[in-house]
Parts: C-alpha cells; structure tokens; sequence
C-alpha cells in the first residue's frame, strides 16, 4: 500500500501520518523477524556510505548492523575522514557519492547539508542528525513508546523537558503533531522552538487532533504524562561556554524523582535519546560536574537507573526503525 522507493528521510515534516505508521509498523515487523531469526535480507549487495560530520555510537551502530543484516555493505567516513564540508563542497560530495553508493546517510550541522545531499546525489539520503532535526531517533522512540503504552500512539501523553528548541525538540514536537499526541514542550522561554515551527506543528495538529502545549510551567507540562523526556542541555557543536547559563536556566527542569512525583503517574516512564549526562563518569561530564556539581546534569541517577527508565530499550530500536527506513527506500 505505501510505496517509500526512492524516498529520502531527512526530516518527519516530509511523510504523512499514514507513512509513519507504515515505518513503524515495518520495524514491529523487522525486529521480529531478527527475533525468530527469520530475517529475509532485501538489500542485497547495495552500498550505504555513512557520513559522520560529528561523533555517533547509536546512529553509525544502528546503519551499520541494519545494513549488514539485510545484505547491504557500508562504508564509514568519520569527522575527518573525507573532503566534504572542508576541501569540497556538499553539492560536489553529493555528486560523487551518488555515483557509487546506492544510499547515503548523513550527521552535520545544517539542515541545509541534508538537503543539498538530496538534491545533488540522486540517491535516498538518511539524516542521523542535524542542529535542526533528528528524523531516525523519533521513530525509534514511537516504537519504544508502543511497546511500553497500551493502546495507539495517538492516546499517549508525553513532556519534553530541557532544551527544547535541539533537534530532539523540534523532532518530538514535529513528530507528535504528525501522530496525533498530546506533546507537552516544558522549557523557559528562551529554550521554546521557533514560533515558525511551532506554528507549522500546531498547522498539523488541526488535522491529525494532536495537542501541542509549549509551557514554562512544570506542572501544567508534566500532569498525567504516561513518557517524560529529556535530552542534554548542552548539544554538540554547541560552545561549552553557553553551559552555565544553560545550568542557570535549566536546573528546574531537571528530571528526578520530585519531578516524576509531579506527573501523578506512578507507571510513568523515563525517556531520553542518550548519550545522557547522570553521573560524572565520562571525562565530558567531568569537568563540567566539579564546576557546577549536580544540578548541572539532565536526569539524576536514581531516575536514569530505575525501572521507569526504558533508554535501552529506545537504543535498540535504533536498530529495528534504521533498518525499516532502509528497507522501505532502497529494497527489493
Ligand atoms: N541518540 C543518538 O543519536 O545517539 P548517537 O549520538 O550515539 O548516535
Ligand atoms: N541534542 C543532542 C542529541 C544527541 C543524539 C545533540 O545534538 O548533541
């Protein structure tokens, strides 16, 4: 019923609901089939280049294995490892790497490097991130919150907390409006979407029912939420000189267990895209905590490590959304 072929996937703003709900249920589908170990591979022989402008675990691992088990072969090119962006430009690069890769994936800066990539390469192009939008990890994310929420995913109730107006923001906001949710952005003002696209996701939400709340107050953001979400506060590419106003504005936000208290839902859930800043045992975060001590970290341990917390399980369905994308744009 849904022909993908050909498609890129550079921000959700360019699939319809029913799309959506068509990547998805392919990942319910695919990661079953990894499962029973019934896995047909539909890439056979195709070539994926994964361009990697900055650093990644879960995105480079989730292309990687995706491609792998459906048959594909992929090639990695690091922060430093090629010409694209320094030596020669993006339309150049797009070029070239359309005449030898059969997709191409994408993590940068600009928006508009994506879409140039698009436009120029003749290929299906993959955003696994961009300053503006984080296409791959919502749909990971829908899939998690469908396998912890009874009922459709347009009953689900969730709050963004942090700085709101990252890619993962934009993304969530983008996303909920598409499937019809009840998204709350919980943030001060200065850390709010852009009015533009907060107007264009409540323009969706007129006609998919979703309800779009942007708040600075904790209460009304988190009440009744079955997900509470949260991303660092600081993003790469970002100066780490911003880190303590960010600290100064955001430490209310914080999610710890006062503030799941606060949704007065006992079975609430823990969501965040990760890498998570909760403790101080990456060298980052280190030096970061010495100077502000906790209040500078976006979750607290006892939250990060406790039973509401269903991180890994968004992990993982990196993996099985990845490969749906892929599988829906470039298979047989
Ligand atoms: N969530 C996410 O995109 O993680 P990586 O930066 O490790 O890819
Ligand atoms: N907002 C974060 C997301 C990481 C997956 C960043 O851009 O660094």
């Amino acid at each position: 019923a849904f022909n993908l072929k050909g498609r890129s996937f550079v921000k959700l703003l360019d699939f319809t609901p029913a799309e959506i709900g068509y990547l998805l249920q392919l990942s319910v589908d695919l990661k079953a089939a990894k499962r029973a170990g019934t896995e047909q591979p539909r890439l056979t022989g195709k070539h994926i280049v994964l361009v990697f402008e900055k650093d990644s675990t879960r995105t480079r691992s989730g292309f990687e294995v995706a491609a792998y088990d459906q048959g594909a072969l992929v090639t990695y090119m690091g922060p430093t490892g090629s010409h694209i962006g320094h030596k020669e430009s993006v339309k150049d690069s797009a070029r070239v790497l359309g005449r030898m890769y059969d997709g191409i994936e994408y993590r940068g800066y600009a928006q508009s490097s994506v879409e140039e990539l698009v436009q120029w390469s003749g290929v299906p192009v993959f955003n696994g991130l961009t300053d503006e939008f984080h296409p791959t990890q919502i749909l990971a994310d829908f899939l998690t919150m469908r396998e912890h929420f009874e009922g459709p995913l347009n009953s689900v109730k969730f709050c963004f907390l942090g700085d709101a107006r990252n890619n993962m923001g934009n993304s969530l906001m983008i996303g909920a409006a598409k499937m019809g949710m009840d998204v709350r952005l919980c943030a001060p003002k200065s850390c709010w979407p852009s009015s533009e696209l907060i107007e264009t996701s409540r323009q969706i939400a007129q006609q998919t029912g979703a309800k779009i709340t942007i708040t600075d107050d904790i209460d009304e953001g988190v009440a009744g939420c079955d997900f509470v979400y949260t991303d660092v506060w600081v993003s790469m590419g970002e100066d780490d000189a911003v880190w303590e106003d960010r600290i100064r504005l955001l430490t209310p936000y914080q999610i710890n267990d006062a503030l799941l208290k606060r949704t007065g839902n006992p079975a609430v859930k823990f969501m965040h895209c990760l890498p998570a800043f909760h403790n101080a045992d990456t060298t980052a975060g280190k030096d970061i905590q010495e100077k502000f001590g906790i209040s500078c970290m976006e979750v607290a341990e006892e939250v990060f490590e406790s039973a509401a917390s269903i991180v890994f399980d968004q992990a993982e369905n990196r993996l099985h959304t990845i490969k749906a994308i892929l599988v829906a744009t470039m298979g047989a």
